[in-house]
């Protein structure tokens, strides 16, 4: 891909072309979602609130040039592993898994609770999933489609049977809400998937990229490069106008939205169009397309672009703004609510972000979406939270315990 790094993979064993081409096509299995899941955060941000926090600007002009009409954004002690978990335990119920099936688990995301740990470990153990690894992978807003690809990788090679891939991001505690250029277009949130190892398709191409030219694009720049942060504060529009010290700015997101605008457009319908002519469809044959939900102008021009009328679009814009990561995973989830979804209709995904980093994945839904789940199976799931929960805390105790013996024994060892 020009200006690029193009990462392409495809599997085009859906009665397509290539079936015995490729010396890397070794695998046996397609990967296809089994489960899904969405959290967002009970308090709600109308356009209005932007208003009365004393911003030049108006309910009609948010809603008229971003579509949005509000957003979900955490309290004071959501992390983004709280709804990650939320939303991981819903996919893992719809799934009908139990956590200690689950070989891999990833979670998108450029808001982690902290630096290290990663969220993922921290979920694994909130899930009990003893038998899981667990890694974050940080691609912005195209996070959920590059942890799908590579959930997909892991199980179409044959190294995961089962994998948690979880899209998750607290944006709004990187807001300055006296920047009404940014501030009205974030939102909170997370999805999650269960990918599973399954004879039929399944994700039949993905494609990915970047291109780190554009960085400065859109940032948050704290890290350890720029150690002046200062202490961070969450900043969310509740408590970040009442005095709250304010944060450094490496800590705010900043972005030059009309560049942004400009290249998503173009590059989102590229990737789309790279998938589509991978799996063997046309664009008529797609039937639903969930694209990153940034901005309904780059849904449209994106639709336009590729030629998918806009019914074919899914949006869910007004009531989240953009999720980051989450916001495929919660749109998917939706779709399949609200009826959009049926075994055996086409879906193209399709995500740009910062980095400037994008990417897409075209597949065949291969599940019946209104799936009866057994009446005890709820109880069965409580009392396998409850597992869990006891496991981490005797397993913490247990490190706690290994710690203070390991001190008395450095102790008598020193003292001899
Ligand atoms: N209310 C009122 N006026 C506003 C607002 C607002 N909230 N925000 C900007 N404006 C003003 C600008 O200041 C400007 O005024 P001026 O002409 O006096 O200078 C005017 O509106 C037009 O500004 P533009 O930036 O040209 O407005 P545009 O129509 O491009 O919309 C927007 C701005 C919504 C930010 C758009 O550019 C956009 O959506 N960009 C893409 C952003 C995006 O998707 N980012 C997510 C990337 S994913 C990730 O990884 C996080």
């Amino acid at each position: 891909m020009k200006n690029g790094v193009d990462a392409e993979q495809q599997s085009t064993r859906a009665g397509t072309t290539n079936e015995t081409a490729s010396p890397a096509r070794r695998w046996q299995k397609y990967a296809q979602i089994s489960g899904w899941g969405m959290y967002v955060p009970h308090q709600v941000v109308p356009n209005e609130r932007f208003v009365e926090l004393g911003l030049d600007t108006s309910n009609e002009w948010i809603a008229t040039r971003t579509g949005i009409e509000r957003r979900r954004v955490v309290g004071d002690h959501e992390a983004t592993s709280d709804m990650a978990v939320r939303a991981a335990k819903d996919a893992l119920r719809v799934a009908d898994m139990h956590p200690n099936e689950l070989d891999l688990i990833l979670i998108a995301t450029c808001t982690p609770d902290h630096i290290m740990p990663s969220t993922a470990a921290l979920v694994q153990d909130r899930l009990g999933a003893k038998n899981a690894g667990a890694m974050d992978l940080n691609a912005a807003c195209a996070g959920f489609v590059y942890a799908l690809s590579t959930g997909v990788s892991y199980i179409e090679s044959g190294r995961a049977k089962n994998v948690l891939v979880v899209g998750a991001d607290e944006l709004s505690t990187h807001l300055d809400w006296k920047d009404r250029s940014t501030c009205v277009l974030f939102g909170d949130g997370a999805g999650a998937v269960v990918l599973h190892a399954s004879d039929e398709p399944g994700v039949m191409a993905t494609t990915m990229g970047s291109d780190g030219s554009g960085a400065g694009l859109l940032t948050i720049k704290a890290g350890s490069r720029n150690r002046q942060h200062g202490a961070r504060h969450k900043n969310n529009g509740k408590n970040g106008t009442n005095g709250a010290p304010a944060m450094s700015d490496d800590y705010y997101l900043r972005m030059n939205g009309p560049q942004v605008f400009r290249w998503a457009t173009q590059m989102m319908a590229r990737a789309a169009e790279k998938v589509i002519t991978s799996s063997g469809l046309t664009v008529g044959q797609v039937d639903l397309f969930i694209p990153h939900q940034a901005n309904a102008r780059i849904l449209e021009t994106t639709a336009r672009r590729l030629g998918v009328p806009i019914e074919k679009v899914f949006s869910n814009l007004k009531d989240y703004g953009n999720t980051s990561a989450a916001s495929i995973p919660i749109a998917l989830c939706e779709a399949i609510q609200s009826g959009r979804v049926k075994a055996g209709d086409n879906l193209v995904l399709a995500s740009f972000g910062a980095g400037l980093t994008w990417a897409a994945l075209a597949m065949r839904w291969g599940v019946a979406v209104d799936m009866q789940v057994s009446r005890w199976k709820p109880l069965g799931r409580g009392v396998e939270e409850r597992v869990a929960a006891v496991r981490s805390v005797s397993r913490r105790l247990g490190w706690r315990v290994r710690g203070e013996i390991d001190k008395r024994f450095r102790k008598d060892d020193d003292g001899k």
